[in-house]
């Protein structure tokens, strides 16, 4: 396990030293919506999970579908992390160590787990390691807005798979290449009825985007910082667990919240395996919020507010009183585009211009992810899909 940290900061270090690209700012784009050109790949297919079901079986039906995308996404990390430590050793570690932990795994992540790796075929240890290790390689943008009529719209785009193997040839990152065909919508049951929905990767049980219609929506953004996933992810193996894993939480809150003031203070008070960024919307003017969180506890919540004139929260991996590391700064242009929008004229589509102006949706970006409109007035369906920006 501890190799399995030090590869993946050997590769972050590596690449970050070596291929980053400097962002670039550009003005901010209009009539992007709705998506098109030769990079959009259409609609994401939707399947239901039924939580009805045991554990074991919810995700047989999607699984069955996507194994092929499941094994080569698994196989090109096994690659990267042969390409570390020659020999196969790496693998072999996980193979052995972590089927050990995911009967340590609340229910019902366990056992939901071990059912996808029945059904893939995937070693279990290597399907433990994508639930749990993936998060930490996601940069994001998410949004809660509210219009001039009291109407909420919450955009979120989903940079994922950086920094898991530069791809010389054709500049793209590998893993990111093989994680898009695995991005699925799901629509979670109880009941034969809708308890929440999601966009997700097949294979992965945690959420990191999700509504639950006319309630609340809900997005994950990763916070870097120095009391960081790694401590207490190893402090999980040490045997020390308090904490709850991230996306389980969020997709325990969609589960089972059943207001935005639920949800809210499940999302502050729960203890956490890591920091985090939660950006919540709810279903009525001026609840909007982004909590920045810490292993222990809530350190900051900003809401919207309206009478201060804040009519958006905006969030993207750094914490909203601090400057953003100046690299990496995408929260600058994507206030200026809000901004220049206005609060009279945002909309799903003018959110989605927003989302998609470099370097919001920056050069190493391959998907974005946008959603919901979630309001008091009217709720249209969520409207989901994905760009490709390579
Ligand atoms: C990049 O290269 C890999 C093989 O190395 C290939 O599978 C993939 O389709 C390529 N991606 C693009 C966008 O050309
Ligand atoms: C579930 O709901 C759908 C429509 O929402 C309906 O077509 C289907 O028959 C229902 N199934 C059961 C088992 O009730
Ligand atoms: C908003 O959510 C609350 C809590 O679930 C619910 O009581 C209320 O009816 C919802 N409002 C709308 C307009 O859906
Ligand atoms: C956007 O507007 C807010 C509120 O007026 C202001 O505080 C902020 O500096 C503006 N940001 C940018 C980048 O224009
Ligand atoms: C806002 O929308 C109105 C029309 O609804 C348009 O005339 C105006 O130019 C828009 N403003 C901006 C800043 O896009």
């Amino acid at each position: 396990m501890g190799h399995c940290v030090l590869l993946t900061l050997a590769a972050l270090f590596t690449v970050a030293s070596t291929q980053f690209i400097p962002p670039y700012t550009e003005d901010c784009r209009a009539q992007m919506y709705p998506p098109n050109g030769p990079t959009f790949k259409g609609g994401v297919s939707w399947y239901t999970v039924d939580l009805d079901l045991p554990p074991s079986k919810r995700w047989s039906a999607l699984i069955t579908d996507k194994k092929t995308e499941l094994v080569n996404m698994i196989q090109a990390i096994r690659d990267l992390a042969n390409a570390f430590v020659p020999s196969g050793k790496l693998i072999d570690l996980v193979d052995i160590t972590l089927p050990l932990m995911v009967d340590t795994l609340p229910s019902p992540f366990g056992e939901e787990i071990k059912g996808i790796a029945a059904v893939s075929g995937v070693p279990l240890g290597e399907v433990v390691l994508f639930n749990i290790f993936y998060e930490v390689f996601t940069v994001c943008t998410s949004i809660v807005a509210e219009d001039d009529k009291g109407n909420l719209f919450h955009g979120r785009n989903l940079d994922f798979g950086l920094f898991m193997g530069w791809d010389v040839k054709n500049k793209s990152w590998i893993i990111s290449e093989k994680l898009k065909p695995l991005v699925v919508n799901l629509d979670f049951k109880k009941n034969n009825q809708t308890v929440f929905k999601s966009t997700n990767f097949a294979g992965y049980v945690g959420m990191l985007t999700g509504i639950k219609p006319h309630v609340f929506t809900l997005t994950m953004n990763e916070r870097f910082s120095l009391d960081g996933g790694y401590i207490g992810i190893l402090e999980w193996i040490l045997g020390k667990r308090d904490g709850m894993w991230m996306s389980f939480l969020t997709r325990s809150v969609l589960e089972n919240a059943n207001s935005y003031e639920e949800a809210k203070i499940r999302l502050a008070q729960t203890k956490l395996l890591a920091p985090a960024y939660f950006i919540l919307g709810g279903n009525q003017t001026g609840q909007g919020c982004i909590i920045t969180r810490s292993r222990l506890l809530s350190l900051d919540i900003l809401e919207i507010d309206l009478k201060l004139d804040r009519w958006y929260v905006l969030e993207t991996n750094y914490d909203h009183w601090k400057e953003p590391l100046f690299l990496d700064d995408r929260r600058t242009p994507a206030k200026k585009c809000m901004n220049q929008t206005s609060q009279k004229n945002i909309s799903l589509k003018t959110m989605y211009d927003v989302l998609s102006t470099k370097p919001v949706l920056n050069k190493v970006s391959h998907r974005s992810t946008f959603f919901f409109q979630l309001s008091s007035k009217s709720e249209k369906p969520a409207s989901e899909f994905n760009r490709d920006d390579s």
